[in-house]
């Protein structure tokens, strides 16, 4: 078994690591039409092996792309008030377009999406048809399982049975929701423990004394940026990105202002809420 818990031969897709940690490129697959039974089922496992799936040169339509999301859920949607994404013409995907005109891009601070709903999305596929001329843009992840997996067992026991308030005001503006979440979780299919904690929008961790919440979480926080747990991917057009919302977090890197970057997003609803 390696480190990403493969032990099993892929047949009928091709699964290249990205890391040691997080990611896969996922090859001899073509996302413009139904997937067969088996492709479906290699899929789903290398989901759920590498956190996160990367396509190269898949020219999806809206359809396309909201058939590959509802193999793993129905789509859902964005519950913020104030985003930088946008609607696009097709109410189940959102634009994900930043050129000279924008003031500010989306996902611009290590976060998993939308943490501070009571049941937070299972995922995000994002593809982008435009990058920018010279790179940038790149998208960089990490695996919160090795995130908890670093930390020394004293740390675990004391964290288990914690939550944190995730407060999507902060982010999204008013009228967004807020979500208590434990910080350590259990991921519902690989049965993993991964630290559940976002640094966009928890700002303290309950059920200890104030200061000592506040301190634990910028630990937590900052201990999750490490870069021995991530990967930085580079997009090129028509690259698909496949993340795994509930044991991965992700960064979009703003670099290439005054480029244009763009593309679309569907999001999966999530199942249960996060819980150990
Ligand atoms: C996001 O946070 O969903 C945006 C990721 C990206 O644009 O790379």
């Amino acid at each position: 078994m390696d480190g990403h818990g493969n032990n099993e031969a892929y047949r009928a897709i091709t699964v290249k690591r990205c890391s040691p940690t997080i990611g896969a490129e996922i090859s001899n697959i073509d996302l413009t039409r139904p997937l067969a039974d088996l492709e479906l089922a290699e899929l789903k496992r290398a989901f759920t092996e590498n956190m996160v799936l990367f396509f190269r040169d898949q020219k999806i339509s809206f359809e396309d792309h909201v058939r590959l999301a509802e193999y793993f859920g129905p789509v859902g949607s964005h519950v913020g008030k104030k985003t930088h994404s946008k609607p696009s013409e097709d109410s189940r995907v959102r634009r994900f377009h930043f050129d000279a005109n924008s003031d500010g891009i989306s996902g611009n601070a290590w976060h998993t999406d939308q943490s501070c709903a009571p049941i937070p999305p299972l995922g995000s596929i994002l593809y982008m048809h435009t990058i920018p001329p010279d790179g940038g843009g790149d998208t960089m992840f990490v695996s919160m399982y090795a995130a908890y997996d670093a930390l020394s067992a004293r740390m675990k026991t004391y964290l288990e049975g914690l939550t944190a308030l995730h407060d999507g005001v902060l982010i999204f503006g008013d009228g967004t929701p807020r979500a208590e979440h434990p910080v350590v979780i259990r991921h519902p299919e690989s049965g993993r423990k991964g630290l559940f904690i976002n640094g966009s929008a928890v700002r303290w961790i309950n059920g200890v004394p104030k200061q000592e919440g506040i301190g634990l979480a910028r630990f937590l926080i900052e201990h999750c940026r490490m870069p021995e747990f991530s990967y930085r991917f580079r997009w090129e057009p028509h690259s698909i990105a496949f993340w795994d919302n509930r044991c991965c977090h992700h960064y979009a890197i703003a670099d290439y202002f005054p480029h244009t970057r763009s593309g679309y997003r569907v999001q999966i609803e999530g199942v249960s809420p996060p819980s150990l």
